[in-house]
């Protein structure tokens, strides 16, 4: 039910932090990985890594914010690899300023990476996806999906519209055999959050206020995206499944 044995799934983000993770989970079921990220050094050190583990890897290097560029690597990548079953928009970035000081080009460019670029992104993959009625879209929320905290305004409006943007594809591609979902990641131990766990008030925030007590690996992360990836989701469409340590059901 969960394996994923020559499906090709393509990882946004995926050199490192939880894209890696996940992309390193699906290569283990049986999956074909195609690694995206923009420096290409660094996807093939972790293209590598996967294949000395005995999984299939192979690396797309372009910027999710560039139409044209996903246009050519998606082709590209039907020509050489083959069609791409599951797509994981993953690439994400942050930007911590309070409103009132926060420059428009940072607003933008947040709101480009974190929701555009899987609009573009699902707007190259889908098409062939309904035309072979089959195809798993995974998108990459947050607990800002769901919930604001002062200094992160445009990752949070990101995050929300990724939210409603799943649930729009989930609907319109549903009839196709198409599933699109999203995972809302809690608090993980990424280059991402480096700063905030290096701040102790902080760290001590995040342990308190989780449940489970701890920040989460990013390895852990990898179980919802294969569950949303293989034939035991083919009827679930449209959710975000939260993997927080609990930390949304508690006050
Ligand atoms: N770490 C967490 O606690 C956490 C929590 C909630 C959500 N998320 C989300 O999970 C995703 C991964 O986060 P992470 O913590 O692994 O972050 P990370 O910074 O470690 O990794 C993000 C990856 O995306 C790549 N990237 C950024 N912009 C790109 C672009 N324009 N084109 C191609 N690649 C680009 C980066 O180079 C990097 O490899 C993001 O969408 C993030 O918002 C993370």
């Amino acid at each position: 039910m969960f394996d994923l044995t020559l499906k090709i799934a393509l990882v946004t983000g995926a050199s490192r932090g939880l894209g890696f993770a996940i992309a390193e989970g699906f290569a283990k079921q049986g999956a074909i990985v195609v690694l995206n990220g923009r420096d290409p050094q660094t996807l093939e050190k972790s293209a590598k890594h996967i294949r000395s583990n005995g999984g299939r890897a192979h690396i797309a290097c372009f910027d999710v914010t560039d139409a044209s560029a996903i246009k050519a690597a998606v082709a590209h990548i039907r020509d050489t690899i083959g069609e791409i079953d599951i797509l994981v928009n993953n690439a994400g970035i942050q930007h911590r300023q309070l409103i009132a000081d926060l420059p428009e080009a940072d607003w933008r460019r947040v709101l480009d990476t974190n929701l555009t670029a899987p609009f573009l992104m699902a707007q190259a993959v889908a098409p062939s996806m309904v035309e072979r009625k089959s195809g798993k879209i995974i998108n990459i929320c947050s607990l800002t999906s769901e919930v604001g905290r002062a200094s992160v305004a445009p990752y949070t409006t990101a995050k929300g519209g990724l939210k409603m943007l799943t649930k729009s594809m989930a609907v319109e591609w549903a009839k196709d055999n198409v599933q699109v979902n999203g995972i809302g990641p809690g608090y993980f131990l990424t280059e991402m959050n480096t700063a905030l766990v290096e701040d102790e008030t902080f760290n001590n925030w995040v342990c308190n206020r989780t449940p489970a007590g701890r920040w989460g690996n990013p390895e852990e992360l990898a179980g919802a995206a294969i569950f949303l990836a293989s034939d035991a989701s083919n009827y679930v469409n449209g959710q975000v499944i939260y993997v927080d340590g609990g930390f949304l059901s508690s006050m």
